[in-house]
């Protein structure tokens, strides 16, 4: 596709000027540790939307807005625990141009210097020899969600008129669910995103390292946890082992019959739900940019288990996955502590794709744990439940929000973008797209490595800059479609 280029030149130069102020940003967010996971670090998450509604009255957004959602639903340890407002802004209100709602999130995954960082996780870390930014939500989601303010500040200083209106919903639980963000936008529909056209989030990667993309599938994520209770409470080994059943090795016993070491999945019925393979389908991964040599490099080691290229990238976006994530309350410090531990949380989740039924999958998921328990005949209890589920979600690349953000792409990166989909899930797309009747876009900043989740998140400095001008760039596109 060849295309006529806008004069975008003095923007993108723009970009390259601020880029201190701009490193300044993201060290200011990433200093703020908005770990929505954390119920003691709640706190922290309203910080961090107070300091984007300062941010966005800066830089001259109007109509903003923090909306409040209430109490935490259950599990939750603090039963009045309030939920991080979203954070709502405009930017613009013409009549004859096109609106633009972007979605972010300013929570971030819980991260310990512990952990192995290699730097403080909220100590933003330049690598100035490899110019790499480091430090949590560098890539997810502080990264992106600053690019957009930092487009805005460039209009500003160059005095240029934005192409578009926009609208920020910026929100701070997607971590843990987006625990009521389905029925602000429903609620707001008609109301503060009336008029929107389309919607982009900016919250995924690259596939590898090297080649930009547009993204047009997430997997959804149906989170569960077992809790298996015994003693009334922590008991010593040496007087109670052997003696009393032990909620643990329950756990275990049913932890390990949910998938295999191939990463096949042993709850029966969930195969079924899903979507046959066409050839058509087959052919698309034929030219995607990527290898199992990549794959090992982002993994940090040689542990793949698909070999080619095709079947890891069936694997990841349209197969589904059970993850085994951990044990709240199991013994796990160092040393070695003789202890029973009496009450023992499994976490486990499963990524899925069309055409599972999510209410089926649970059932089935429920069902089977407590089969497994069963067949244990345990005197202990279990309590098998769903602690919250996000839906997949796949959308047809073809349309005029892709096209402006493949020409964008292109004018700052010099290639034509791959159209992926991504393994992991931003729940909240599906529900744009219903709710607002509108198609989104995936239009991601960072790169398949920066390690979203992992230890030493970080986020490349070009991918930050030239990040900020391809946000910009398809604002402009999009504005002239
Ligand atoms: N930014 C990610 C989503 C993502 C992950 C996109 C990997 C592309 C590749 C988002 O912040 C995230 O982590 N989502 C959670 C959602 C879950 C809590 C329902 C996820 O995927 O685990
Ligand atoms: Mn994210
Ligand atoms: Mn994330």
């Amino acid at each position: 596709m060849s295309y006529e280029k806008l004069p975008l030149q003095p923007f993108f130069d723009k970009i390259d000027e601020l880029k201190p102020a701009f490193v300044e940003r993201l060290r200011k967010a990433i200093a703020i540790p908005s770990v929505s996971g954390d119920e003691s670090l709640r706190p922290k998450v309203v910080e961090m939307a107070h300091f984007l509604v300062d941010e966005l009255t800066d830089l001259g957004f109007h109509d903003i807005q923090l909306k409040e959602l209430g109490v935490q639903p259950p599990p939750v340890e603090n039963k009045d625990l309030k939920l991080p407002p979203i954070v709502l802004g405009r930017y613009g209100n013409d009549k004859n141009k096109k609106t633009v709602l972007v979605y972010g999130h300013y929570d971030v995954q819980p991260a310990l210097k512990e952990d192995g960082w290699s730097t403080d996780p909220f100590t933003m870390y330049h690598d100035t020899t490899k110019d790499i930014l480091y430090g949590r939500g560098s890539t997810d989601d502080k990264g992106p969600v600053l690019g957009w303010l930092n487009v805005i500040q460039a209009h500003n200083e160059l005095k240029w008129e934005l192409p578009v209106n926009l609208v920020v919903c910026f929100e701070g639980m997607e971590e843990s669910g987006s625990l009521g963000l389905d029925e602000l936008i429903a609620a707001e529909a008609k109301n503060y995103f009336n008029g929107v056209d389309t919607v982009c989030i900016s919250d995924n990667y690259w596939l590898g390292t090297t080649k930009p993309v547009l993204t047009y599938g997430l997997r959804g994520c149906n989170y569960y946890q077992v809790s298996i209770k015994g003693p009334g409470a922590d008991l010593h080994s040496g007087i109670f082992g052997g003696i009393i059943a032990e909620p643990m090795t329950d756990l275990v016993k049913v932890l390990a019959q949910l998938v295999d070491g191939n990463g096949r999945i042993l709850i029966p019925g969930i195969d079924d739900m899903v979507a046959p393979l066409t050839e058509k389908e087959d052919k698309l991964y034929d030219d995607i940019d990527f290898s199992v040599e990549e794959l090992n490099a982002a993994a940090g080691s040689d542990t793949a288990l698909h070999q080619d290229k095709k079947a890891i990238l069936k694997h990841r976006w349209r197969y589904p996955s059970l993850s085994v994530h951990g044990i709240e309350g199991a013994f796990s410090g160092g040393g070695a502590k003789t202890v029973i531990p009496s009450k023992v949380i499994g976490k486990f989740s499963i990524r899925t794709v069309p055409n599972i039924e999510s209410a089926k999958l649970d059932k089935l998921v429920i069902d089977y744990v407590n089969a497994k328990f069963a067949e244990l005949g345990s005197p202990n209890s279990i309590k098998a439940e769903l602690i919250h589920d996000g839906a997949y979600w796949v959308s047809n690349p073809f349309n005029e929000a892709f096209t402006a953000a493949a020409k964008a792409t292109e004018d700052v990166w010099n290639i034509k973008p791959d159209f992926t989909r991504e393994g992991g899930s931003i729940p909240i797309t599906l529900s744009f797209e219903q709710l607002l009747g509108t198609d989104v876009l995936l239009l991601p900043m960072g790169r398949g490595d920066d390690g979203a989740h992992s230890i030493n998140e970080k986020l490349n400095m070009s991918n930050y800059i030239n990040g900020c001008k391809t946000l910009g760039g398809y604002l402009h596109y999009y504005g002239k479609a």
